[in-house]
Parts: C-alpha cells; sequence; structure tokens
C-alpha cells in the first residue's frame, strides 16, 4: 500500500481541507468583481485546484497548461519546457497561477512572465506549498497555504516519479523509497 511508503504525515486531510476553505473565502473577497481566470499548472496542482476552486463564491473560469522541468527526478533541472499551452485568451482577465508547490521558483518565474507578456489585468500566484529554503528565482507567492520544510514531498497531486497524486494527505517519503 502507498501508506507503508510514507514516513510522516506533514498535513492531514483535515489541515488541507480547513487551509483550503481560508485561502478559498480569502479570494472571494479579494477576486470579487474581477475577471478571475484560474491556472492550474500540472499535472502537480490538480488536486489543489479541483479543492480550490469549489471553496470561491466568485466567478472563476479555469484553464490548464503542462510544463516539464523535472523529469521523473527529485531536482529541479532549470529548464522549462511547454508541454500544453493555455487556450483562453488572456487579454482583460485577472490571472491566478494555481501551483502544488514552490521550490526553487524556476517553474513559475518562467510561466509567470510568460503570461505577462499575453496583456493580462493582472497575475497573482496562489501555491499550496513554499518551500523558501531552496528557492533560486527572485519570486514569490501572493498566497501560500503552507510553508514546508526542505523535505521531499508526496500526495494530494504531489508525485514522486508520477506516484502517489492519489493520496489525500500530505506526506514525507521513506529514504529507502528514492534509492531503489
Ligand atoms: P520549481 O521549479 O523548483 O519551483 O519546481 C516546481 C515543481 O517541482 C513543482 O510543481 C513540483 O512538480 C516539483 N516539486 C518540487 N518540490 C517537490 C516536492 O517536494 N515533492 C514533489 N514535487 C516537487
Ligand atoms: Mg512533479
Amino acid at each position: 500500500m502507498m501508506k507503508d511508503d510514507i514516513k510522516k504525515v506533514l498535513l492531514s486531510e483535515e489541515e488541507l481541507h480547513a487551509r483550503v476553505a481560508m485561502l478559498g473565502a480569502q479570494l472571494s473577497r479579494d477576486y470579487a468583481g474581477k475577471n478571475l481566470l484560474m491556472v492550474s499548472v500540472l499535472k502537480g496542482s490538480v488536486v489543489f485546484m479541483a479543492d480550490l476552486m469549489r471553496a470561491i463564491s466568485e466567478p472563476a473560469e479555469i484553464d490548464f497548461m503542462v510544463v516539464s522541468s523535472y523529469g521523473s527526478g527529485v531536482k529541479s533541472s532549470g529548464v522549462v519546457k511547454i508541454v500544453k499551452d493555455l487556450d483562453i485568451n488572456l487579454e482583460g482577465k485577472d490571472i491566478l497561477i494555481v501551483e502544488d508547490i514552490l521550490d526553487s521558483g524556476m517553474t513559475l518565474d518562467y510561466i509567470k512572465g510568460m503570461l505577462l507578456d499575453r496583456n493580462p489585468s493582472s497575475i497573482r500566484i496562489c501555491t499550496l506549498l513554499d518551500k523558501p529554503a531552496r528557492r533560486k528565482a527572485d519570486i514569490q507567492a501572493d498566497y501560500v497555504g503552507f510553508t514546508v520544510p526542505d523535505e521531499f514531498v508526496v500526495g494530494y497531486g504531489l508525485d514522486y516519479d508520477e506516484r502517489y497524486r492519489n493520496l489525500p494527505y500530505i506526506g514525507v517519503l521513506k529514504p529507502e523509497v528514492y534509492s531503489i
């Protein structure tokens, strides 16, 4: 079972649910009367996106993009490739980039710059997790769910080698799982 590979639970289902509800309430206030377009960066943010969008009481459009920056490893390559671009025209939209984790920041730095060139009304970042210890790019999130220590985490959308995304909580993997 997946849970046999987890050393400890960092954020339980209840903690995640409560924090997402708070973020949703805050975003509902901040985006009242705006043209909110939530942009999910697949695949890691899919679970967070699905919960967060339902915690927002104002109208919101959604779109998805796929980038690759990591391959199957644990460390950032620093190279960001657009695998699937957005479908919606960004002019006049208030973009909220929804991410699973802000780590080195290389991925979001690149995406934010690219989307800014398309003349949205505004652009902000909402990340479920922030790992500031590993930041390389000069970028901050406007909304952060939780600040986490420098440990590799999985679950609630986050993967190790495409596994563990369907864990309902966020946990730290046992070190022996990496070395297999
Ligand atoms: P960054 O470009 O280094 O900020 O990397 C962001 C991406 O790396 C995230 O969207 C994740 O897919 C992945 N990533 C970074 N840290 C972790 C982690 O602890 N667990 C799982 N994926 C991670
Ligand atoms: Mg990943």
